[in-house]
């Protein structure tokens, strides 16, 4: 295991948090807190947050990311984005796949795969979830549900894409309910997706993708959950909206 073949990434998710004014606002205060990082730091915030986050980021180490998008160039999509849109408008990131995508929006783990190419054609690295429910982790079929999430979202992705794709690994259980997995059950389920990966691309290919754990990720638990072989850091929700835990988080990934 070499976790120096990656790079460890904190990505914050706000999901459907802050105005434009606030995302300035938390932005220029989590700048000088995280300016030292040894990891990749990214904000993935509302579409219409955007422009703020992108002109406040500016000259900083913080990359900006957005939350999903959709898997068509263009068309009667009505209140959707695409990849290129999103792409002009300087975002690197964007989350594929949220469980809460699949939860409350429909989202399958075809058009997760639909919308991982698009954002790959367009020149966006993909930050792909997946994860199971509590009742799937107690009937004992994590390990092959996760898998088999996986294989689906990289059907048609090349070797060569691997370099944009970070599969995050978020147990639905664990996401907004302060009942965080243990680092050994994290590390397990991140080091099945990279024997996964190592199945479809050859271990060489698998040892240099990014996989991070989210769900109740804090200032208190980062630092046992990413000294984990197999966790590359994090996908972040609460904690993301307040600076300081964010950048112990960020601290937490970068020794
Ligand atoms: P919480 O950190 O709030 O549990 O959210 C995790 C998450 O869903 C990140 O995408």
């Amino acid at each position: 295991m070499n976790k120096s073949l990656r790079p460890a990434v904190i990505a914050g998710n706000w999901k459907m948090n802050k105005t434009p004014a606030q995302t300035t606002e938390l932005i220029n205060e989590m700048k000088p807190l995280v300016a030292d990082a040894a990891c990749d730091v990214v904000l993935c915030v509302p579409f219409v947050d955007l422009q703020a986050a992108l002109a406040a980021a500016e000259g900083s180490n913080i990359k900006i990311g957005a939350q999903n998008c959709h898997f068509e160039k263009s068309g009667a999509f009505t209140g959707e984005i695409s990849a290129d849109m999103l792409k002009e408008l300087g975002v690197t990131y964007v989350i594929i796949g949220h469980s809460e995508r699949r939860t409350y929006f429909g989202e399958t783990d075809v058009t997760v795969n639909k919308r991982t190419l698009a954002a790959l054609n367009a020149g966006l690295t993909a930050i792909v979830c997946v994860g199971e429910y509590l009742e799937q982790r107690e009937q004992g079929v994590t390990n092959e549900l996760v898998a088999l999430q996986t294989k689906i979202a990289l059907q048609n992705v090349t070797e060569g894409d691997l370099s944009k794709i970070i599969i995050a690994y978020e147990p639905v259980w664990a996401i907004g309910t302060g009942r965080t997995a243990t680092a050994d059950q994290a590390n397990e389920v991140c080091a099945v997706i990279r024997e996964t990966i190592a199945g479809l691309y050859g271990k060489a290919a698998a040892d240099s993708v990014t996989i991070q754990y989210g769900g109740s990720m804090n200032a208190a638990n980062a630092d046992e959950l990413v000294g984990k072989p197999d966790v590359d850091g994090g996908l972040i929700g609460g904690a993301s909206l307040v600076a300081k835990d964010f950048a112990v988080i960020v601290a937490a990934a970068s020794k």
